[in-house]
């Protein structure tokens, strides 16, 4: 099993799915810790009751690189080979991004390239999408941006408000994140370079 790490700053609900989905034998990851960038993340007491190691860093306290650092140090202490960032809401610098190359994967609620940065789902109702959805890929340094592993795509519905659209984006997240990692972990979707290799007949794009 591949040992992964999981990075948040809010509620973890994404955290949540793949710590669930991972209690399964044959699956082929193993959660072996989470980390917060805040002492207040919902996520940390759930990664806890899990009885996963959790460690929340205050991110005021340091600069961007001097945070890294300290994550760094424990993700090596851990032994971690995989990590997934879920609802990581800081911008990564060259130095952890550097260090994780093509062992850092992201979640991103657009249908990539569409709509990296914030508030995904208010721009794609403004601009009358049909389809939206989320993206799990391989972390570059520019934000959002990077070799896509997986896709889940929902409907926008007529009278779709952002909150409703997140939640039906979220549904999807929650079921393609977990099965994203175990592509990856099973090596059916491999990275060289920024080229992904998709194992024939892996389904990489599911509609929700
Ligand atoms: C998720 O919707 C995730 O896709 C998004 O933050 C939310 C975290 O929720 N990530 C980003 O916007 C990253 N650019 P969670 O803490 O409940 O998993």
């Amino acid at each position: 099993k591949i040992r992964t790490a999981i990075m948040i700053s809010g509620g973890g609900s994404n955290m949540a799915a793949l710590i669930e989905a991972a209690r399964a034998q044959d699956y082929p990851a193993e959660i072996v810790c989470v980390i917060a960038s805040n002492l207040s993340a919902g996520g940390i007491a759930k990664a806890k009751a899990a009885g996963i190691p959790a460690f929340a860093f205050d991110h005021k306290l340091y600069d961007r690189e001097g945070l890294e650092r300290l994550v760094h140090t424990e993700l090596e202490k851990a032994g971690v080979e995989l990590v997934c960032l879920a609802g990581w809401m800081r911008l990564l610098s060259p130095f952890l991004i550097g260090a994780w190359h093509n062992r850092m994967i992201n979640i991103h609620p657009s249908l990539l390239p569409k709509y990296k940065g914030l508030h995904t789902h208010k721009r794609a109702i403004e601009a009358g999408d049909k389809e939206h959805g989320c993206t799990v890929h391989y972390v570059r340094q520019a934000v959002d941006d990077g070799p896509i592993i997986a896709q889940a795509s929902v409907p926008v519905l007529a009278g779709d408000t952002e909150d409703v659209l997140a939640a039906r984006v979220l549904v999807q997240e929650h079921k393609l994140y977990p099965h994203a990692l175990a592509l990856v972990g099973s090596g059916r979707v491999r990275v060289t370079g920024d080229e992904i290799a998709v194992q024939p007949g892996t389904a990489t794009f599911f509609r929700g």
